[in-house]
């Protein structure tokens, strides 16, 4: 009885083992990564997006040596079957991100120190031509000191579940760039605050109390007080299950012009 007990936690120790090293850690890590995590491209299921005619099912499942590592979004670029005209795209990520008129929205904010990953959750005004975004933060936020170190961040807007079939109504926005950070005496300051500052909740002029300030005026009362972040978009990846209606995949990319 005993020995049977024994084989038993000795099984169990070994199994704990395996599956303790089958995750890598990112200094094992290889280019492209583990087989285990590509799709295995026998059958295509009916779902499947569409691509070109003359595309072989490796083209998109397999690494392809240009990135750290090859993901599914990214081997959309390859075809040109499924993918919207840039205007569409824009014209989605504008209607998506225009908040209530005033292009501001609530994001998750991804930032990293030391490589350990940090979400906050944060209000950006986006400039609805150049898509660059910028928010208000007091200083000595945690999100503040991971960007100085690291300007590589990410952020994602979601759109909230307001029907049971969630997957049938997805709707997301997934944002990768560079965040400047900006004090008052900085000279782009000026710029960020002006998109943001007119987005803010402000008293209703009414003539029978003090007038609230102008912006000008705002923009010298934050100036000492407030950093602003503003995130220059490097890739922008919208989701939205409704391109599908027009032939498109849901996933779309849009990346800046190449000057
Ligand atoms: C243009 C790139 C591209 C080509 C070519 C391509 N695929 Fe895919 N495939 C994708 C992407 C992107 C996904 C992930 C889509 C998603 O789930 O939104 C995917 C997903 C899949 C999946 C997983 C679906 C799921 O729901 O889990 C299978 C299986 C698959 N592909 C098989 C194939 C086969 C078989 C071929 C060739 C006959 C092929 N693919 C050709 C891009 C491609």
């Amino acid at each position: 009885m005993k020995k049977i007990f024994l084989a038993i936690v000795v099984a169990v120790g070994a199994l704990s083992l395996t599956v303790g090293f089958s995750q890598a850690q990112t200094s094992d890590w290889t280019p492209g990564g583990p087989k285990h995590l590509y799709v295995k491209p026998k059958e295509k299921p009916a779902h499947h997006g569409v691509y070109d005619e003359d595309m072989k099912c490796l083209d998109c499942h397999k690494w392809d040596g240009t990135d750290a590592y090859t993901s599914a979004t990214m081997s959309m670029k390859k075809t040109s079957r499924g993918r919207a005209p840039r205007e569409v795209v824009e014209a989605a990520i504008r209607d998506t991100l225009k908040g209530k008129g005033d292009n501001r929205e609530i994001y998750v904010l991804s930032t990293s120190f030391d490589n350990k990953p940090l979400a906050t959750v944060a209000e950006f005004v986006m400039d609805p031509q150049s898509f660059n975004l910028v928010a208000m933060s007091e200083k000595q936020t945690e999100k503040l000191f991971h960007i100085y170190a690291n300007p590589n961040v990410s952020l994602a807007y979601v759109k909230q579940r307001d029907d049971y079939m969630y997957f049938e109504g997805a709707l997301g926005v997934q944002i990768v760039g560079k965040a400047l950070q900006l004090q008052g005496t900085d000279p782009g300051y000026e710029e960020a605050a002006r998109l943001y500052i007119p987005t803010l909740p402000l008293p209703k002029p009414n003539p029978t109390i003090p007038q609230p300030p102008g912006v000008d005026q705002l923009i010298e009362m934050i100036r000492p007080m407030k950093i602003i972040t503003k995130v220059i978009p490097e890739r922008i990846v919208i989701m939205n299950r409704k391109f599908k209606e027009k032939g498109y995949h849901a996933v779309q990319i849009w990346e800046p012009q190449k000057k």
